[in-house]
């Protein structure tokens, strides 16, 4: 019911390109969705990110895994002039109104849609995060990300999604990812991640797939095996907790580079 207005509002402030509200939502939330500031300020909070940590240019070969309706791909779009940008996703919404967009079709962005299980964004997908294989070639990409991806994914998952990463990435590409990292406590933004056991806690007692954190021995673990290495140590976010001594990021989430040898 909000989407004309939220249309008119955004057309108003020079946001009217951005898919409608009812569509951001899936992937972005409910809070402070309306009007599109939100989107458009931390699509470029992460291309600063990209730029600044991952040497994101005019002409690097990105791919964004879990990109939802291109939150980051209009983030980059004035940054990839001779690049290319391909996002995918298993929420079947969130890619058609990616791929229908006028604006990142002008841009030659691509999309695709991937029907890969996830109990909660697409839980009667045909293949297992497991054991899916990405339809890229090794060597590809200069840039793969993922933005509150991993946060909705079990460690098997997100250790298959790292080996694949490590394939896809060119010699000398990045990975940039964001996670709630475990090692700096358990707490986050007023949510307590005390569900789970081994390399992962979640804040969801039933689905723990709602959100996941990490511990950065698994994470290095799958790294490792993916012939990724991090760059350095992660870096916090100022929004979910005070970690002293360390770099932050304006993100809402803790980001983890890392790069191929
Ligand atoms: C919280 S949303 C974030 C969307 C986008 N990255 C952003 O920040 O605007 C999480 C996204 O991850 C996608 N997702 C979940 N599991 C996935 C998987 N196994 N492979 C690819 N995408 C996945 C969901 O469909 C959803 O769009």
């Amino acid at each position: 019911m909000l989407d004309p207005i939220d249309k008119l509002v955004r057309v108003a402030g020079g946001r009217g390109a951005y898919p409608p509200m009812s569509i951001r939502v899936r992937s972005n939330g409910l809070r402070n969705q309306f009007n599109g500031k939100r989107f458009e300020s931390f699509g470029k909070i992460l291309a600063d990110e990209l730029a600044n940590r991952a040497g994101l240019k005019r002409d690097t070969r990105v791919l964004e895994i879990g990109c939802g309706c291109g939150r980051f791909a209009f983030g980059l779009s004035d940054v990839l002039e001779d690049g290319a940008y391909t996002g995918i996703d298993i929420d079947a919404p969130s890619i058609a109104a990616a791929t229908d967009n006028a604006f990142l079709s002008r841009k030659k962005f691509r999309f695709e849609h991937l029907d890969v299980r996830n109990a909660e964004y697409n839980p009667t997908g045909k293949v297992a995060a497991n054991e899916y294989r990405f339809e890229f070639d090794d060597d590809s990409f200069h840039v793969v990300f993922l933005v509150s991806v991993f946060t909705h994914m079990l460690p098997d998952d997100v250790k298959n999604y790292i080996k694949e990463i490590g394939r896809m990435l060119k010699p000398g590409g990045h990975l940039v990812f964001t996670t709630f990292v475990m090692d700096a406590g358990t707490t986050f933004d007023g949510n307590n991640f005390v569900y789970g056991t081994g390399p992962y806690r979640s804040s969801h007692p039933e689905m723990h797939e709602i959100c996941v954190g990490y511990y950065t021995d698994f994470i290095d673990a799958c790294l490792k095996e993916a012939g990724l290495e991090r760059t350095g140590e992660p870096v916090y976010s100022t929004k979910g907790r005070t970690v002293p001594n360390v770099e932050t990021t304006e993100f809402g989430q803790d980001l983890i580079i890392a790069c191929k040898a």
